[in-house]
C-alpha cells in the first residue's frame, strides 16, 4: 500500500511564517516528491468552531482566506484535494462512534488540550465539543486511512490519540482502521518558530506574526521591530546571537547563498561571529533578513493576487476537493458501520 497524506489547519486567521516553516514547506516537498497515492489538505472549520462557536462569521471568512493561502504557497489542486471539514458529514458520524472508545479523563490529559484550556480560560466550564476535538481529529485522519501526517509538534498528542482509537477500534470490531505517523520538520527551530518578540511561538492570538499575505511595507516594519539584544546599543558593542530573533529567523529561513547575496559575509556563521565581537548593527542584520523573507514572500504574494481576482476558481477547487474527500470518507464510514454491525440494510 502506498502513502496517504493528510493534514489541515483551523481557519481562525491567515497563515503565517510559523505555518510556512513548520508545515507548509513540508507539504510542498511531499506534494512535489510524489511518493503517495492520495494527498488531502483539510480546512478544519468544524474544529475551529469548537472554540469559536460564538463567532461563525470569522470562521466562514477565514475558510476562504486559508484556501487562498494554500494555493498561494503552491499547494497544487491537481495533486492535492483541498477540502472543507464541515462539508464531509461522514467525519462527524465517525466522531460519534469513536467517542465510545475514549474516556473523559483521557481527553483531559491531552497536553495540547490542557494547554489550550488554560490559554482560553475554559477551566471552569469546558465546552464538550472542545474537549472532544481530538476525537474529531482522529476521525479526520482515519476517515482517509491516512498514514502520513505532516504537522507541527503541538499536534503529536492528536496523532497519539488517533492511534489509540485505531488500536481500540480494531481490537473490538476487527481490523478496519489504519495507524498513522507524524512527519515533523527537520530542524528544531522549524518546529516551533518563536514570535517577532522572542516570546512563545508565532501565533495570531499573541500578535507576533509575519503573515504570508503581509505586503512588503508591513514585513519591513515588522522585521525592523524584531527583538534582538537589548544590550547591543552601539554598532561597536558586542552583540548576543542566542535569543536574538533576527539570527533565529536567519537560521530558519536563509541559505548561505542568500547570505552571500544580501550581505558582505560568506556564511551565516561568519555574520554571527562579526555580530558577537562587535561592529555589526541591528539595522544591517535586519535588512539581510528582510531580503531573505521577501524572496520567499514575493512569489506567494503574486499568486495570492491571482486567486483573489478569481474567487470562483477558488470555490471550484474547494468543491472538487470536497467531493473527492466525501467519496473516500463515505467508503471508510461504510466499513466502520459494518464492523460495528450497524449496517442494517446492506
Ligand atoms: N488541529 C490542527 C491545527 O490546529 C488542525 C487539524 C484538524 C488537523 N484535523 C487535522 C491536522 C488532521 C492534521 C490532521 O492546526
Amino acid at each position: 500500500m502506498g502513502n496517504i497524506i493528510l493534514t489541515g489547519d483551523r481557519p481562525t486567521g491567515n497563515l503565517h511564517l510559523g505555518h510556512y516553516i513548520g508545515s507548509l514547506k513540508n507539504r510542498l516537498k511531499l506534494q512535489n516528491e510524489g511518493h503517495y497515492d492520495e494527498m488531502y489538505v483539510m480546512i478544519a472549520d468544524a474544529q475551529a468552531l469548537t472554540d469559536n462557536f460564538d463567532n461563525p462569521k470569522k470562521i466562514r471568512d477565514y475558510v476562504k482566506e486559508v484556501a487562498i493561502d494554500y494555493l498561494s504557497v503552491g499547494i497544487d489542486p491537481n495533486k492535492v484535494n483541498i477540502f472543507i471539514q464541515s462539508e464531509v458529514s461522514e467525519l462527524t458520524e465517525l466522531t460519534f462512534y469513536y467517542m465510545n472508545l475514549v474516556t473523559v479523563s483521557r481527553l483531559q490529559r491531552n497536553p495540547t488540550v490542557k494547554n489550550e484550556i488554560k490559554q482560553k480560560d475554559f477551566d471552569a466550564s469546558i465546552p464538550t465539543g472542545f474537549l472532544c476535538y481530538p476525537i474529531s481529529q482522529s476521525a479526520d485522519i482515519t476517515a482517509f486511512k491516512a498514514n502520513v501526517i505532516p504537522v507541527g509538534d503541538d499536534q503529536l498528542p492528536m496523532i497519539e490519540q488517533a492511534n489509540e482509537i485505531v488500536r481500540t477500534f480494531n481490537r473490538i470490531y476487527g481490523e478496519t482502521l489504519v495507524e498513522c505517523k507524524a512527519i515533523l520538520p527537520e530542524k528544531e527551530i522549524q518546529r516551533r518558530l518563536p514570535g517577532l518578540d522572542g516570546n512563545n511561538k508565532m501565533s495570531k492570538s499573541l500578535g507576533n506574526c509575519i503573515y504570508l499575505c503581509d505586503d512588503s511595507e508591513a514585513v519591513k516594519t515588522k522585521v525592523m521591530s524584531m527583538y534582538t539584544d537589548p544590550n547591543h546599543i552601539k554598532i561597536e558593542d558586542p552583540g548576543k546571537v542566542e535569543g536574538n530573533m533576527v539570527f533565529t529567523y536567519l537560521d530558519a529561513f536563509s541559505s548561505d547563498d542568500q547570505i552571500k547575496k544580501y550581505s558582505e559575509f560568506n556564511s551565516l556563521e561568519e555574520m554571527k561571529n562579526k555580530y558577537s565581537i562587535g561592529g555589526l548593527g541591528d539595522v544591517y542584520i535586519k535588512k539581510v533578513l528582510y531580503n531573505v523573507l521577501e524572496e520567499i514572500l514575493t512569489p506567494i504574494r503574486e499568486k495570492r493576487r491571482y486567486y483573489e481576482e478569481h474567487p470562483e476558481e477558488v470555490l471550484n477547487i474547494l468543491k472538487n476537493g470536497t467531493n473527492k474527500a466525501k467519496e473516500k470518507a463515505s467508503n471508510t464510514l461504510r466499513e466502520v458501520k459494518k464492523a460495528i454491525m450497524i449496517d442494517y440494510f446492506n
